[in-house]
């Protein structure tokens, strides 16, 4: 039945006395009707969860709408356990994804949205998901697009603030962080994992790491079937192997393939892309895309200074050539001895005219210092 997850945990929330939780999936669930065209069952929906609670003495007044939720906090620092987000309603955008990983993810949300034929069939699980990799390849930005493909709110735990200065409160900030976030319709995102899931015998941490680690477990197993949990980290060697067990899906993210550095130039570039980018997406094999989108970034900002309406693949080359080899470019050495270190690492990327471009010179001279240290040999 479609809407069979919102009535449990309607009915759920109901009988364990928790207000907030059965106010939040009634409007989830009024919301939901309402994009179907129910209108007059959601209205009805909405007049009877108000109605019930003015009788049951619930502030309404006070009481925050849906939109404005507010994360729990730790009692020390009063800092917030998680910043609350709504990833469908901005449009940041989207993580370019090569064809293995987009089916893994496809499949995860697939599991999410059809939780109910599995249930059916005996199969429920809670949907965790775990993103891991080097930095700045689309962790952070994959979680935000699948919170926004679910049309859910994304509660990022703030992991710095989930750690608490005062002993032995991490794991209650933890359980509070699981608990709110089993009572309204979200995604937990529990980004920097490794700060919290270390493993255990990391012979330089602590008791209290440990109890954290206890804890993150126990909360894990003890989160409803139905609470989307997706950790990410870049150091995936650092988790402890029983918090890597407890996710159903792992998924790697690596430094985008050649097919998906070009999307990647092309969807921040935009309408400033050169027609042809197929030497910068040669040269760029290994950067992240994070570091893609900086170059692009760079260069979109130059062309609009420069009153251009479009970057060009010689700009762009000088960019990735001053982010990949920076240490001989900023290096104290004499400008020769830089020139021709730089032609034998990467003769192709650096032709006389992207040296020219770097080091402020003439092609002429240039092809002159070259050619005299190539006499001397
Ligand atoms: N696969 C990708 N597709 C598109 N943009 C990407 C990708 N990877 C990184 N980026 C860009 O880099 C930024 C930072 O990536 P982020 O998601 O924070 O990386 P991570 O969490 O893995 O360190 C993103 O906001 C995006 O602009
Ligand atoms: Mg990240």
């Amino acid at each position: 039945m479609k809407y069979a997850r919102e009535l449990s945990k309607i009915i759920e929330g109901g009988v364990l006395g928790k207000i907030n939780q059965v106010k939040a999936y009634t409007e989830f669930l009024a919301d939901k009707l309402e994009s179907d065209g129910e209108h007059k069952i959601a209205k009805r929906l909405r007049t009877s969860m108000s109605d019930s609670l003015l009788a049951s003495g619930y502030n309404l007044a006070s009481a925050q709408p849906a939109s404005q939720l507010r994360a729990p906090v730790d009692k020390d620092s009063h800092m917030a356990l998680a910043d609350i987000t709504y990833p469908g309603s901005n449009h940041s955008g989207m993580a370019v994804l090569d064809a293995t990983t987009k089916a893994q993810v496809d499949e995860f949300i697939s599991f999410v949205l059809k939780a109910e034929k599995l249930a059916d069939a005996g199969l429920s699980s809670a949907p965790s998901l775990l993103l891991y990799g080097p930095p700045g390849c689309g962790k952070t930005l994959l979680a935000h697009n699948v919170a926004a493909q679910l049309e859910l709110p994304l509660f990022t735990a703030r992991c710095d603030s989930l750690v608490s200065s005062l002993l032995g409160s991490t794991s209650k900030n933890i359980r509070s962080l699981f608990d709110f976030a089993s009572q309204q319709p979200c995604v937990l995102f529990l980004d920097e994992f490794d700060a919290l899931a270390k493993a255990r015998d990391d012979q330089h941490e602590l008791g209290e790491l440990k109890r954290v680690v206890v804890s993150l477990l126990q909360n894990i197993d003890a989160l409803p079937k139905d609470t989307i949990i997706i950790a990410a980290t870049n150091h995936e060697q650092l988790l402890d192997p029983a918090v890597w067990r407890r996710f159903e899906l792992r998924i790697k993210l690596n430094a985008p393939d050649s097919v998906t550095r070009e999307q990647i130039y092309r969807n921040e570039l935009a309408e400033f892309s050169p027609s042809k980018l197929q030497k910068t997406v040669e040269h760029s094999v290994g950067l992240s895309g994070a570091i893609i989108a900086q170059i692009c970034v760079a260069a979109k900002r130059k062309a609009i200074l420069n009153d251009e309406n479009q970057t060009t693949e010689q700009e762009l080359l000088y960019r990735i050539a001053m982010v990949r080899y920076s240490n001989v470019i900023e290096s104290e050495k004499e400008a020769t001895d830089k020139l021709v270190e730089l032609k034998n690492l990467n003769s192709e990327l650096f032709t006389v005219r992207l040296l020219s471009k770097i080091f402020g010179m003439s092609t002429g001279k240039i092809s002159n210092l070259l050619n005299r240290d190539e006499n001397e040999q």
